[in-house]
């Protein structure tokens, strides 16, 4: 048994997550947990709001909410979505925890101990009227190389060009539209990551494992010299996480607080912490998640993430921990993915482009997305959700060959022998050859999960359920018996072995119908993975009661698609 630590990129509070977000961090990592646990791992699956920065103060401005009471209320709308898809996390934290206050705060002293941060006195825009600084987003004017004159602080919308909040002509407020701003002096605190630059190279170079994705974009980054410039982690700002070194103030930093970019990741650590507290856990019980020196040596941990994510996660935040010269655990394994494309297009979450998760739950239960998208991850390149995709793969997989056998199997049992296994017959050729393909696919299955491979886990375990789909048609129990009902018994027996077989290993992509299934055939729940296919085909022994399911999936007609597809052109 080995410890497994899993987290999945921190959603943005700033709104319901669209389905491009959910495969690329969420899902798969729940997919992945879901197997671990399967196979008798300790797994310990952590994820949490991202809840500071500007877009969370202007989306709160937006709903005309106090900021605190809006990021409380969006953790809630997003942790009953993930609840309905049946994201396992062990504990979903808020980054505006308390917990993360004092880690954040922890993290920065023991960096300023180590000398890795110096303080910076610059110019950023204030505003008299609204009587603040106005970082980003909070500043527009007139583009200096364009002329639109609606530019961002941040960027120009009509040139992309990438500004900074002093180069803007005619500089007004964002908030009040006021133009009586003017650049005033401000001292931040910057980190300096940059002499950490062939550490991190190092550390980065001993992952000749991580997908090529991930180890090119940290490289590139690396290389280009820009992704371990120093940065600014202090913002003027009133939401987020006050500026102290650990407990003490830091003298000349009142008022300010942690960039949001800094606090995010650690809050991986604080809502293990937050975990404990839900729980009745000691601080010696998340710790040994975290700490190499409390017992996170033995633990593997992997992130899961989106491929805008990886430089992120692959120099910022190991800086942080490095830098601070104390002994937390850093990823193992970083598994990063491409863009899922909405109909040939970007899922655009500002245009209401694509399938929120919300909307996603009204359509359809949870396993019927869960499955497309995870047979269809963005892994070695971008894919495209398309409305036909998804009703072939659902019918096909989900009704056709795994609802279908089970469907089968089971009716014709209660037809011919009643709602208990049947005793009698041989085994032969057929069970012998379905045998070994069965072995073969739940290895294939299990070496593909363990190597984070989503899609071809799927192929695997689909390749799985035809195989009982295959030898149903081909023993045909129903012809056989009407000359040799004993023979029959035989293969039922054998099928339903199968689709109880079926029930425990599916779990970690369609969980609803494995709670279905394992109920219908009267197996235990927690019953992990299986000890050999020889095993698993003759777990349900002769008598042992079951009953026919509800149908497992229905099929998405020709009339439903096109009607989402209308539902769902966009604005
Ligand atoms: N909120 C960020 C995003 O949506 C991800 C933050 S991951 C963290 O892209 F590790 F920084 F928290
Ligand atoms: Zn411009």
């Amino acid at each position: 048994m080995q410890r497994i630590l899993i987290t999945s990129a921190l959603p943005y509070i700033n709104g319901v997550k669209h389905l491009g977000n959910l495969v690329g961090s969420m899902l798969p990592a729940d997919a992945y947990a879901r197997f671990m646990r399967l196979r008798g791992h300790e797994v310990m699956f952590i994820c949490a709001t991202d809840e500071h920065g500007t877009p969370a103060e202007i989306a709160a401005a937006n709903a005309g909410e106090p900021v605190a009471e809006y990021c409380a209320r969006m953790a809630r709308v997003q942790s009953d979505l993930h609840d309905g898809f049946r994201l396992s996390f062990d504990h979903f934290g808020r980054s505006s925890s308390e917990r993360n206050h004092r880690l954040t705060q922890h993290f920065a002293g023991a960096l300023a101990d180590q000398g890795m941060i110096y303080e910076v006195s610059e110019e950023q825009m204030w505003s008299e009227a609204d009587g603040r600084f106005l970082p980003d987003r909070y500043i527009e004017g007139t583009c200096p190389s364009c002329g639109y004159d609606r530019a961002r602080g941040d960027q120009c919308e009509n040139c992309t060009k990438q500004l900074d909040p002093t180069d803007l002509i005619d500089p007004r407020s964002a908030i009040s539209g006021s133009t009586e701003v003017y650049a005033k002096e401000t001292k931040h605190l910057y980190l300096k990551q940059s002499a950490l630059r062939d550490r991190i190279r190092d550390w980065i170079g001993t992952k000749a494992d991580w997908p090529i994705l991930v180890t090119s974009i940290a490289r590139k980054w690396l290389d280009d010299g820009d992704g371990l410039r120093d940065r600014g982690i202090t913002r003027d700002l009133d939401w987020g996480i006050p500026v102290r070194r650990g407990d003490a103030e830091w003298p000349g930093m009142e008022g300010k607080v942690f960039y949001v970019w800094f606090d995010a990741p650690i809050e991986y650590i604080a809502a293990t912490a937050e975990w404990a507290d839900a729980n009745g856990k000691s601080e010696a019980d998340w710790r040994r998640w975290w700490r190499n020196d409390e017992g996170a040596e033995d633990v593997r941990y992997l992130q899961f993430m989106a491929k805008d994510n990886v430089p992120f996660h692959t120099l910022g935040f190991p800086a942080t921990i490095m830098g601070s010269g104390e002994p937390w655990k850093m990823v193992d394994y970083l598994k990063g993915f491409n863009w899922l494309t909405y109909q040939g297009g970007k899922f655009s979450t500002s245009q209401r482009r694509g399938i929120f998760m919300d909307q996603a739950l009204e359509i359809l239960p949870s396993d019927y997305w869960r499955w497309w998208l995870l047979s269809n991850a963005p892994e070695s390149a971008d894919s495209d959700f398309t409305w036909e995709g998804f009703q072939g793969g659902v019918n096909k997989d989900l009704a056709d060959v795994l609802g279908n056998f089970v469907s089968r199997v089971t009716k014709f049992c209660r037809s011919k022998f009643g709602e208990v296994v049947p005793e009698g017959g041989q085994p032969g050729e057929a069970e012998a050859a379905l045998m070994t393909e069965v072995q073969a696919r739940l290895d294939g299955y299990a070496s593909a999960m363990e190597a984070v491979e989503m899609r071809k886990a799927t192929s695997e375990l689909r390749a799985l359920w035809v195989a009982g789909n295959e030898y149903l048609q081909h023993a045909e129990p129903w012809a056989v018996y009407k000359t040799d009902p004993e023979q029959a018994a035989m293969i039922v027996r054998t099928a339903l072995n199968l689709a109880a077989l079926y029930a425990a290993v599916s779990r970690p992509f369609i969980p609803d119908a494995c709670d279905t299934l394992v109920a219908a055939m009267g197996i235990d729940a927690q019953a992990g993975w299986p000890e050999s296919a020889e095993v698993a085909l003759a777990a349900l022994p002769a008598g042992h009661g079951f009953t026919v399911p509800e149908n497992l999936f229905r099929k998405i007609t020709d009339e439903e698609r096109e009607g989402w597809a209308a539902q769902f052109a966009g604005e």
